[in-house]
C-alpha cells in the first residue's frame, strides 16, 4: 500500500501546484505594469496586495473584466500614496474606470499617457494637488461619461473641445484655479450633463449658446462672471438645480423665464435687479437665495416662498413682504 500512495500522493500535489498555475487569471502584462506603477510610488502601504507571487485580479484597488480578465478598473482612494502619477496608467489598454481621490500628496500635471486608455468611461483625478493646464487630449476619449478633476491646482483656461465628448454625463472642474472664460463649445454637450465649475477664477459672460442647452444641474458659483445668465433659463428646459452665486451677473430677473423643473435657485452675491418672477411661486423649489442683489417689488405670494427664512432675500436695493418686512 506504502509503495503505491507515495507516487500518488507526489502526483496530487504537482497536479495542485499545476492549477494554482493555470487558475491564475490576471494577465502577466498588466501584471508586470501594475508593479511598475507601485514601484513608482514607492511601494506605499495602500498597494501591499500587490504581491507578484498572487493572482493581480485579487489585489486591492483594481478589478478584472469577468471573460477577458484584463485589467478593468483602478481606484486609489485615501491613501498615503505620493509623488506623480506614473506613464505606466496608459498601458493598461483595456482600463474603463482610472480613479485617483483624495490623495493630497500626489503631484504633478494630468498624466499625458492616459490618452492611450480608449476604452475609459469614468475618470476621476479629484482632491489631488495636481497643477498645470487641463489637457485637450481629453476629448480624444470618446467613451467618456464622467469627468472629475476637482479640488487640486489645476490652472489656465478649459479646453473648448470638452463638449466634443458624445457621451459626457457629469464635468466636474470645480475648486481649481482655471481662467478665462467659458468655452461657447459649452453650448454643445450632450443634453442633461451636469455641470460644476465653480470656485474659480473664470472670466467673461455666460456664454449665448447656453440658450439651446438644457443642462441637469450647472454650479457657476464663485468665480468672477458678468452679464446675463438668463440663457440658462427657459421655458422648455429640464434644469433642476441652478447655483450662480457669487459672482458679478447684472441683468433683470423679472424678464426670466424659469423652467417648470427648477428644484433649486442660487443667486446670491451678485447685481441682479428687477423682481422675483411671479411663476416661482408654482415651481417645487427645494431651495431658492437671492440675497445680496439688487432685486426690489413684492415677493409674491405663494408656494414656498412665504416658507423660507428672510435670509434667502436680504440685503436686496427694496425686495419687500414676507419673509422680509411688509411692502409700505
Ligand atoms: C504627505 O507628505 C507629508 C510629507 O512627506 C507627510 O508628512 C504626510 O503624512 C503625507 N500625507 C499623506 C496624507 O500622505
Ligand atoms: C506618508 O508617507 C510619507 C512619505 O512616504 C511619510 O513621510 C509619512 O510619514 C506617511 N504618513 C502617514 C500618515 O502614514
Ligand atoms: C500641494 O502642493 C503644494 C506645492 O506644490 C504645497 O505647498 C501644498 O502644501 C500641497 N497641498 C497639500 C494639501 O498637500
Ligand atoms: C465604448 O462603449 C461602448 C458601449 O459601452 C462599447 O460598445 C464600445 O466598445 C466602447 N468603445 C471603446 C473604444 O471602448
Ligand atoms: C418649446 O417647445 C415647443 C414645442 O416643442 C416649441 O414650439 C417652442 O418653440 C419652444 N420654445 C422655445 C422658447 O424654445
Ligand atoms: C425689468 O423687466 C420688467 C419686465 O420687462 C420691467 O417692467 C422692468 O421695468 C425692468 N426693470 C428694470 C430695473 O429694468
Ligand atoms: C443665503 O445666502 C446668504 C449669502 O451667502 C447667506 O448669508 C444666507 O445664510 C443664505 N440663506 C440660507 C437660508 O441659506
Amino acid at each position: 500500500m506504502g509503495s503505491t500512495s507515495r507516487p500518488l500522493l507526489s502526483l496530487l500535489c504537482l497536479a495542485l501546484l499545476f492549477y494554482s498555475a493555470i487558475s491564475e487569471l490576471c494577465n502577466p502584462q498588466d501584471k508586470k505594469v501594475l508593479l511598475k506603477i507601485k514601484q513608482a510610488f514607492n511601494n506605499p502601504y495602500i498597494l501591499t496586495s500587490w504581491n507578484p507571487n498572487t493572482d493581480c485580479c485579487d489585489w486591492y484597488c483594481v478589478t478584472c473584466d469577468s471573460t477577458s480578465h484584463r485589467i478593468n478598473s483602478l481606484t486609489v482612494f485615501a491613501g498615503n500614496l505620493s509623488g506623480q502619477i506614473p506613464p505606466e496608467v496608459g498601458d493598461l489598454p483595456f482600463l474603463t474606470n482610472l480613479e485617483f481621490h483624495k490623495l493630497s500628496n500626489v503631484t504633478g500635471h494630468i498624466q499625458p499617457a492616459i490618452v492611450k486608455l480608449t476604452h475609459l468611461n469614468f475618470l476621476r483625478l479629484s482632491w489631488l494637488n495636481l497643477t498645470g493646464p487641463i489637457p485637450d487630449f481629453v476629448s480624444k476619449l470618446k467613451n467618456l461619461t464622467f469627468i472629475d478633476f476637482a479640488f487640486n491646482q489645476l490652472s489656465g483656461s478649459i479646453p473648448p473641445s470638452l463638449s466634443e465628448l458624445p457621451k459626457l454625463g457629469g464635468l466636474h472642474l470645480d475648486r481649481n484655479k482655471l481662467s478665462g472664460p467659458i468655452p461657447s463649445s459649452f453650448g454643445n454637450f450632450p443634453q442633461g450633463l451636469y455641470l460644476f465649475l465653480s470656485h474659480n477664477q473664470l472670466t467673461g459672460s455666460i456664454p449665448s449658446s447656453f440658450a439651446h442647452m438644457d443642462f441637469g444641474y450647472i454650479d457657476l458659483s464663485r468665480n468672477k462672471l458678468v452679464g446675463d445668465a438668463s440663457v440658462v433659463f427657459g421655458s422648455n428646459k429640464t434644469i433642476q438645480i441652478v447655483d450662480l452665486s457669487r459672482n458679478l451677473l447684472k441683468f433683470n430677473l423679472s424678464k426670466v423665464v424659469l423652467p417648470k423643473s427648477l428644484t433649486s435657485l442660487d443667486l446670491n452675491h451678485n447685481m441682479i435687479y428687477g423682481g422675483l418672477p411671479v411663476e416661482l411661486t408654482t415651481l417645487n423649489l427645494q431651495y431658492l437665495n437671492v440675497s445680496y442683489n439688487r432685486l426690489c417689488g413684492q415677493i409674491p405670494v405663494g408656494g414656498k416662498l412665504q416658507s423660507f427664512d428672510y435670509s434667502n432675500y436680504f440685503h436686496n436695493r427694496c425686495l419687500c413682504g414676507s419673509p422680509l418686512p411688509s411692502c409700505k
